[in-house]
């Protein structure tokens, strides 16, 4: 997809491909390399494949795949996670929800990356078992920042999700958000949901959503969730993005191990995060849109991949798939 964008633009990218997860584990112990780390510091994006396997999953193993991919987006420091969820109409019947509650999808969820359960000190021993929740004041400002900033691009409506009536964190970024954008954003309507209630909110009016701003776990849930109003878990790519341009690109789900090998996975969420890169990354817009309009055309040509097909729809391998939105490119 990129050097086809390279060609087409005049432009020339280097590539420099590194180990990170399974394979890093398999090769060096480490699921992320110090290599690795030095590789993606050095360069103006990294685009991630997905981590995680059975061969790894083992729950008493010390060293895991997906400390891995924590581990680089801290060093990384990308704590702003973004999930832009659209429907493409061609794929209505893809998703589960109903058809008119479709119209009009186009929402964003802003994850916080970086802290909370996910970074806690963890504790374990024969009979119990700790994971600690912390939030900063200035974690939850700056997440909001970034989310109010899109909202302010966009349809002018933030809804933030905590889960106030229970958590301590969750009440102080519920405070934080209230204050933050009453007085440094008071142009947008911010709504604000428990937890619990935007798992329902967003497949009963999933169009009233513009830019979604929560914690760490609460956003990696609601996403998959979300990824069901596109259609699949397979059609939604995210940026992380931290202080400078520098991004980490990944499709948000994982490494698919039920269909590995079978050259089935739909491709669509890491070509799609690919764009994203273009466009946050290397500020490259007008390749980034190239790109998503080639996906869209594809599929309203009709192609598939067995998780989007419906119908009787025929479905395309991976491969046969990234064909098709290579020639609409
Ligand atoms: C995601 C994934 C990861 C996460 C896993 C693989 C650690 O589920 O990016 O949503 O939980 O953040
Ligand atoms: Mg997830």
């Amino acid at each position: 997809m990129l050097e086809r964008i390279a060609d087409r633009h005049g432009h020339r990218f280097d590539f420099d491909e590194r180990l990170v997860g399974g394979a890093a584990i398999d090769a060096t112990g480490q699921p992320l390399p110090a290599d690795t780390v030095a590789a993606c510091r050095d360069s103006h994006a990294v685009l991630l494949g997905a981590v995680g396997g059975p061969k790894w999953s083992d729950p008493g193993a010390a060293v895991r795949p997906e400390q891995g991919l924590l581990a680089l987006r801290a060093v990384l420091g990308v704590f702003a996670n973004l999930r832009p969820v659209r429907v493409i109409d061609e794929l209505r019947a893809a998703s589960p929800i109903r058809a008119d509650l479709l119209d009009g999808v186009d929402l964003i969820v802003v994850r916080e990356l970086t802290g909370g359960i996910y970074f806690g000190d963890k504790h374990r021993d024969a009979d119990s078992a700790t994971d600690v929740c912390t939030y900063q004041v200035h974690e939850i400002e700056r997440i909001l920042h970034v989310a109010a900033r899109l909202a302010r691009s966009r349809r002018g409506r933030l809804c933030s999700v905590d889960k106030a009536n229970v958590l301590e964190t969750s009440r102080l970024w519920r405070e934080t958000t209230d204050r933050l954008i009453a007085t440094e954003y008071p142009d947008i309507t911010l709504e604000t949901l428990l937890v619990d209630a935007a798992a329902m909110h967003l497949l009963s009016r999933p169009a009233d959503f513009d830019v979604i701003v929560t914690e760490n776990m609460f956003g990696d849930i609601l996403t998959d969730e979300a990824s069901m109003l596109a259609g699949s878990l397979g059609l939604l790519p995210s940026a992380s993005l931290g202080d400078s341009k520098r991004g980490l690109y990944e499709p948000i789900h994982g490494s698919a191990p039920d269909i590995a090998g079978r050259g089935t996975a739909n491709p669509t969420a890491t070509i799609m995060s690919v764009a994203m890169l273009l466009r946050h990354s290397l500020s490259l817009d007008e390749e980034a849109l190239a790109i998503e309009s080639a996906v869209r055309t594809a599929i309203t040509k009709g192609a598939r991949t067995a998780d989007i097909a419906t119908d009787g729809e025929t479905a395309l391998s991976t491969d046969q798939f990234t064909e098709a939105v290579l020639a609409e490119l």
